[in-house]
């Protein structure tokens, strides 16, 4: 008989989903509080007539609207720590809840400054990161947070942190709490159809990589596995869609689905080998997160062959399910997702080599020792530092 390891599982307490839903902005706002503090992230969004009407729809519900920050890159301890005290200087409390709309990086600032509002009683983000930090936790309920990704792809709007980025050494932390977690999340598919066709790609590897890596991730549970096998199904044969055809409903609303799953199954599973290179290949060579998570997906996913094996074997009934994967016979499902990966990345243009993304040889050590942390611990086959480096020198 099957019995379960026994398992946590965080998840938002609301999440709307839908083809044009953002219409219910106010509403969902209103549910949390009075007065909104705003954090954003997409120019594009900001200039479009849509932005409009989300602040229209913000405030026919009676919402006080404070723009507080917008992201344009991953945030840095200096952008959490401003945005932080422009929101003190609002004294924050009951009644005010934080939007967060845009990419990952405008989700992860949102849920940093909604943390360090209720926390940081003056001291820096800095001291409560992990692995630089002074141990500094968040004690205290952070201010509701409402997400709204308009990208496919980190999942931020269901996790339970917050990569900052970090100075002098270059490397890339989390600010974590299970308190973390936005109280509502609102997907509307729509809202993604204007992302550039790079960034659908970069971001759209990314949920790939995490639905991959959190299946075979050491702290792996049935919920997530399912989430993951949906997600899977949703994105694998979707993605080169939405890259080539912005406007395609479906691919975009499976995109969305996808992501999501992939931000619920990594905060409750953790990640792996490709998000534990990814951190650095980002702090020390400035690559965009998604690319360098796709960059490395091919190598990680044969590093873990054999797990990946036996997992996606075990769970071959809910795959076969899916008209697109029933022929396949469950000992090789670990190879067709191989293939389909490599076949994707090459669909959309992303390179396979280390060198041809910018990463020079005499940054391959730096890397391996960066690489170290939360991610790589999970990944279900141990790398020692030689097998890393040596790996590294074999894809640059
Ligand atoms: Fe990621």
């Amino acid at each position: 008989m099957f019995m379960p390891a026994p398992f946590d599982l965080l998840i938002p307490r609301r999440v709307v989903y839908g083809w044009g839903r953002r219409e219910e902005l106010g509403t969902l706002a209103a549910s949390l509080g009075r007065r909104v503090l705003l954090i954003d992230g997409s120019r594009t969004l900001r200039r479009s007539l849509e932005w409009t009407a989300l602040i229209e729809t913000l405030e026919k519900s009676g919402l006080k609207v404070e723009s507080v920050a917008s992201a344009s890159a991953e945030p840095s301890i200096q952008d959490v720590d401003e945005a932080t005290e422009i929101v003190r200087q609002l004294s924050p409390g009951p009644g005010d809840l934080v939007l967060a709309i845009g990419g990952g990086s405008a989700l992860d600032l949102g849920k940093a400054v909604a943390a360090m509002a209720m926390n940081g009683n003056g001291r820096s983000v800095r001291e409560f990161l992990e692995g630089i930090g002074t141990g500094a936790v968040i004690e205290h309920d952070p201010l509701p947070v409402l997400a709204v990704p308009t990208t496919a792809g980190t999942g931020s709007e269901a996790t339970k942190n917050a990569v900052i980025s970090c100075p002098d050494p270059a490397c890339k932390k989390s600010l974590r709490s299970e308190r973390m977690v936005p109280a509502i999340v609102l997907l509307d598919p729509e809202l993604t159809v204007s992302v550039p066709a790079a960034q659908t790609a970069s971001s759209g590897m990314d949920a790939i990589t995490q639905l991959l890596e959190s299946l075979v991730t050491r702290k792996a549970q049935p919920a997530t596995d399912a989430l993951c096998i949906a997600g899977l199904k949703l994105s694998l044969g979707t993605l080169n869609t939405a890259y080539h055809h912005p406007d395609d409903r479906v691919a975009r609303e499976s995109m969305c689905l996808a992501a999501f799953y992939s931000g619920v199954a990594l905060t409750n599973s953790g990640l792996g080998l490709a998000h534990g290179v990814a951190a650095a290949l980002g702090a020390i060579c400035e690559i965009p997160h998604g690319l360098a998570c796709a960059v490395m997906l091919p190598a990680t996913l044969k590093v873990n062959v054999s797990v990946l094996k036996d997992k996606l074997k075990s769970l071959s009934p809910l795959l076969s399910t899916d008209p697109g994967w029933k022929d396949i016979p469950p000992d090789a499902l670990a190879e067709h997702v191989i293939e389909a990966v490599e076949t994707l990345c090459r669909e959309l243009q992303i390179p396979s080599r280390l060198r041809d993304v910018g990463v020079l040889q005499s940054q391959l050590p730096q890397i391996a020792a960066g690489s170290q942390g939360n991610s790589l611990s999970g990944n279900p086959v141990t790398l020692s530092p030689g097998q890393l480096t040596a790996l590294l020198e074999e894809l640059w």
